[in-house]
């Protein structure tokens, strides 16, 4: 991983989780859900969505510690995200982030309920935010409904369960993949860009670099879903082989979803040159999402 990018993850990282667990063990709720919410989020992770609006904030140089709210939130709904698509009605995986699935350590009932409280816990630390006005509050809580909801995360994901039943076409797979992971990725740095007060154009631009990054991230998945091994990922390797899943390498081979994941990374560098500042993060970020083995 090249240094700046190493650097700012060793300085952030541990602010993100810090917030993210403080903002969840803060809560009054029953006992068991609360420790179910924080198994899975505690379990670990990359993430690449809190530190995504971090970096986009920290890039122009505002304080941080309204983007360190806004992470968690991201994370918050990742997270229950991950909950839902391991469950047995969906992906039936047992394997999450190196450690057992929520279903199979609290049950399904409690899982779909940790699923569900960290998603409206989410919207509850975005409208509870300090320092920031009550517009860019509003604009922050509708951008994450949009992102998260039958627009984005979720759509997609039901998109993603008919590609089990048919072969999706390439047009369809990509809105698969620009909706089930590409709507929150977008959130992530959309949301940053809001928090730092950035120009229309630049918002545009960082938009436009997120929808490459977002595929980009999703066809990596998708590979290594082939390539890696369970030990790797955490998580169970070849679920979308087993599930005659419709992905990337499923329909253009592993080569050709190489080169669309080389395509969509020379995309992403390609939109962050409108963007009016410096952005070498916002680069090396790319870098590593196209080259991670897990
Ligand atoms: C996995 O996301 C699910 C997808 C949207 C591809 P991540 O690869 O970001 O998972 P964690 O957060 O690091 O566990
Ligand atoms: C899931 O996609 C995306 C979500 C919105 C959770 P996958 O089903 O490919 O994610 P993994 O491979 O289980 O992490
Ligand atoms: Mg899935
Ligand atoms: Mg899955
Ligand atoms: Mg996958």
């Amino acid at each position: 991983m090249e240094t700046t990018l190493k650097q700012f993850i060793e300085v952030q990282l541990p602010e993100i989780e810090t917030t993210l667990y403080d903002l969840v063990e803060k809560i009054e709720a029953p006992a068991h859900l609360k420790e179910s919410m924080l198994y899975s989020l505690k379990a670990g992770g990359k993430r690449i969505r809190p530190l995504f609006v971090v970096a986009v904030c920290e890039m122009y140089k505002k304080p941080l510690a309204a983007s360190l709210v806004v992470g968690s939130a991201v994370e918050m709904i990742h997270t229950y995200s991950l909950i839902h698509d391991d469950l047995p009605c969906m992906d039936d995986d047992e394997l999450r982030r190196g450690k057992p699935t929520n279903h199979v350590v609290y049950g399904e009932a409690l899982a779909t309920l940790a699923g569900d409280a960290l998603n409206t816990l989410a919207f509850g630390v975005v409208a509870r935010l300090e320092n920031v006005t009550a517009e860019q509050k509003l604009e922050l809580i509708n951008l994450l409904s949009v992102g998260a909801g039958a627009e984005g995360m979720v759509g997609g994901q039901i998109l993603d369960m008919d590609g089990e039943q048919r072969l999706l076409n390439i047009q369809e797979l990509e809105t698969v993949h620009v909706n089930k992971t590409g709507a929150l990725l977008r959130f992530s740095i959309e949301s940053g860009a809001v928090l730092a007060g950035a120009s229309e154009e630049d918002r545009k631009a960082l938009v436009a670099y997120a929808h490459h990054i977002g595929l980009a991230f999703q066809i990596q998945d998708d590979i290594l879903d082939i390539e890696g091994t369970s030990e790797e990922l955490g998580k169970t390797a070849g679920k979308d082989v087993a599930a005659e899943k419709s992905t990337y390498p499923a329909l253009l081979t592993l080569d050709g979803a190489k080169q669309k994941l080389n395509e969509h990374y020379n995309f992403a560098i390609e939109a962050l040159q409108k963007v009016s500042i410096e952005t070498t993060l916002l680069q090396q970020f790319a870098q590593y999402i196209v080259r991670r083995s897990n």
